[in-house]
């Protein structure tokens, strides 16, 4: 498996666990550690951290897998952005996951919220309660403690574009490892991956089948064509090149078949991987880059998926 070796070593092949069933989480997480998987990315905001932390310690202990060899990621949710609530949201994490260091901790998105238990807040109107009262450069100054404190090996950003990137990449002690976005055939963030290959920054991303969403990368023909003439599968390609054009990726597989296919991949040749480059749709799928709220942009005659 790829290894990204130029800040940390991070997998290139990441399984992520954003699923909202317990149980499921447990299995998949299993699942995903028996199929080859070493990188599995967290975040408080799953609000299934324990079941996470719960089956890495039984599948480590089952598998014979030390902790060393595994990477692991979790994030700190908007209203945990002032610097006093980051130490305590990052050791609350710790716990939860049953770890004694992070492989990588991330901002979860640019947007500080009201600090507080609800991870949601809002007022009467049902709008958002943003903070004002912290930046994001003030919530990276904390970060950058947690790094020399020694338990938390690299820091990074999520959901972020690239202005807000130069800003705290210039203004850095630590720089960030990793940026974690939504990218894709329809979503490829040229311009993000330039700046970050240039900066030594891993890029990360997320949704690389387009969160499973149909019609979408996975359905596109030339996605299509291309997987019946080397012999794989539609999300195999879509790895493949994510991974050959310099990112890193994150997959959510809740089955052990998907689990397997998904860690199953290998490069394309260099015509296929130009006919995914050649893709001309454009489409974003999650709006949490421009608002802080997770969840998957409304598409007339979708599902209502969110998360
Ligand atoms: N930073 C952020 O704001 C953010 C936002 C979203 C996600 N993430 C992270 O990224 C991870 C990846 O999530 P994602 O939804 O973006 O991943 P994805 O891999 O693009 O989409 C996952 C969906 O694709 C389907 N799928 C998985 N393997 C498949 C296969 N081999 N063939 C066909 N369909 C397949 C699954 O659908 P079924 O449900 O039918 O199994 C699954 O729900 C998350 O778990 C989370 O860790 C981060």
């Amino acid at each position: 498996m790829k290894t990204f070796h130029n800040t940390i070593n991070m997998p290139a092949l990441g399984f992520g666990t954003l699923i909202p069933d317990a149980a499921l989480t447990i299995s998949a997480t299993r699942d995903a550690l028996k199929a080859g998987f070493r990188h599995f990315d967290a975040a408080e905001r799953y609000r299934n951290e324990s079941e996470v932390g719960e089956a890495l310690e039984a599948g480590m202990a089952a598998e014979g897998i030390a902790r060393e060899d595994i990477f692991v990621t979790t994030k700190l949710w908007n209203t945990n952005h002032r610097p006093e609530r980051v130490q305590p949201a990052f050791e609350q994490s710790l716990k939860r996951l049953r770890l004694d260091y992070l492989d990588l901790y991330l901002i979860h998105t640019p947007f500080a919220f009201q600090p507080g238990d609800d991870q949601d807040p809002r007022d009467e109107n049902g709008n958002v309660i943003y903070d004002k009262g912290v930046t994001l450069l003030d919530t990276w100054r904390a970060m950058e403690l947690l790094v020399d404190g020694g338990k938390c090996r690299a820091i990074g950003l999520a959901d972020i574009t690239l202005d807000k990137l130069k800003a705290i990449y210039e203004a850095a002690r630590i720089k960030p490892a990793v940026v974690q976005v939504e990218a894709h055939p329809y979503l490829p963030e040229t311009e993000l991956l330039e700046y970050c290959q240039e900066n030594g920054i891993i890029l990360l991303a997320f949704a690389p089948l387009g969160h499973g969403i149909k019609p979408g990368p996975l359905e596109d023909p030339a996605v299509l064509a291309v997987a019946e003439r080397v012999g794989k599968t539609p999300a195999q390609v879509l790895l493949a090149w994510a991974v050959q054009r310099g990112t890193a990726i994150l997959t959510t597989a809740k089955t052990a078949a998907r689990a397997k296919e998904n860690f199953d991949i290998s490069s394309l040749p260099q015509d296929a991987f130009n006919e995914i480059n050649n893709i001309q749709t454009r489409q974003r799928f999650n709006q949490v880059v421009n608002t802080g709220v997770p969840g998957f942009i409304p598409r007339p005659n979708l599902d209502t998926k969110t998360n």
